[in-house]
């Protein structure tokens, strides 16, 4: 499968690091390797690139397209990137970006179980060798436990009536693909709005299922150790859950003297971006230097 991949707000991602020859750049979601690339091509012959993933599917195709001297590909989760910065003898960078959520690789491979397309046990795991799977979850765990992910990971309100339809389903037989979950909900909630009535709850499943906003949490924290004085935090997120968090770091580590907000509103693609890769329609970008 060729997935053409357009690095997301490329040219405002460069300026927020302020890219320069020479620099340390971690990529903490180096997925295809997009916006690594981009990197590596500002950081001259001293420079370097760390790219990190927690999937390793994802890393094996970037190493294949990226094999250079100075991109050292790693794989590692958020919580994980101190130490495996430090196992390659680095304790300051000059730059760290997070394009948070899912690849378009992720998300079209469909035996990955992500999308509600997938015929395809759920599975929804970013990081492949991780026991958890989305199935565990839809098929083991208490209406309670259900209807509170749902709830605070996708923001669904009748979040109550889809765990019922889940659990009367399971009374029946397991659910085993992304396929059969997405026909339950649409069964529990009809039609209505432009998009999948599934949507909500696949998004929260996700999140759950990786853990992404404690990730998220971490991920951050580490960042602030990790950066050398004047040195940037870039991070794109693509819902109001994963932004909240990131502004809310953002805003409490300024007004502790950390670091230096660049700037009060999100960059956001143009429409011309948008247009030319409609996965970036939602993405908002902060960043922050270092103080
Ligand atoms: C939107 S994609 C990144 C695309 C990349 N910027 C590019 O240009 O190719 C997000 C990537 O982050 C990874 N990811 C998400 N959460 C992670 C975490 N907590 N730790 C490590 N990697 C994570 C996913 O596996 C996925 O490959």
């Amino acid at each position: 499968m060729t997935i053409v991949h357009l690095p997301v707000l490329a040219r405002d991602v460069m300026e927020v690091l302020a890219v320069h020859q020479g620099g340390i750049y971690v990529d903490a979601t180096a997925g295809l390797g997009g916006h690594s690339e981009v990197i590596l091509s500002k950081v001259g012959q001293d420079g370097r690139v760390l790219g990190m993933d927690r999937d390793e599917q994802a890393l094996k195709r970037t190493r294949e397209r990226l094999s250079d001297t100075r991109v050292i590909l790693k794989k590692s989760a958020f919580s994980q990137m101190q130490e495996a910065l430090q196992a390659e003898g680095i304790s300051g960078v000059d730059g760290i970006l997070f394009d948070l959520g899912v690849s378009m690789m992720q998300m079209k491979d469909l035996s990955r179980g992500f999308s509600f397309l997938s015929g395809e046990r759920l599975d929804m795991r970013m990081d492949s060798s991780q026991a958890l799977t989305a199935w565990d979850m839809v098929n083991r765990y208490s209406e309670k436990q259900l209807i509170q992910i749902l709830r605070e990971y996708g923001e669904e309100f009748r979040a109550a009536r889809v765990v019922r339809a889940i659990m009367n389903a399971r009374k029946e037989k397991a659910i085993d693909t992304c396929a059969e979950l997405a026909d339950i909900v649409f069964r529990a909630l009809g039609r209505g709005g432009k998009t999948h009535p599934a949507t909500k709850t696949f998004q929260a499943l996700r999140i759950a299922v990786n853990g992404e906003l404690d990730e998220l949490k971490l991920g951050l924290a580490a960042s602030l150790r990790m950066l050398k004085k004047g040195g940037r935090l870039c991070v794109i997120s693509y819902h109001s859950l994963e932004d909240r968090i990131v502004k809310n770091f953002i805003r409490d580590n300024a007004r502790a003297g950390n670091v230096n907000m660049l700037m009060k509103k999100p960059l956001v693609p143009s429409r011309e971006e948008i247009r030319h890769n409609p996965s970036s329609r939602s993405a908002k970008l902060r960043g922050a230097e270092r103080l």
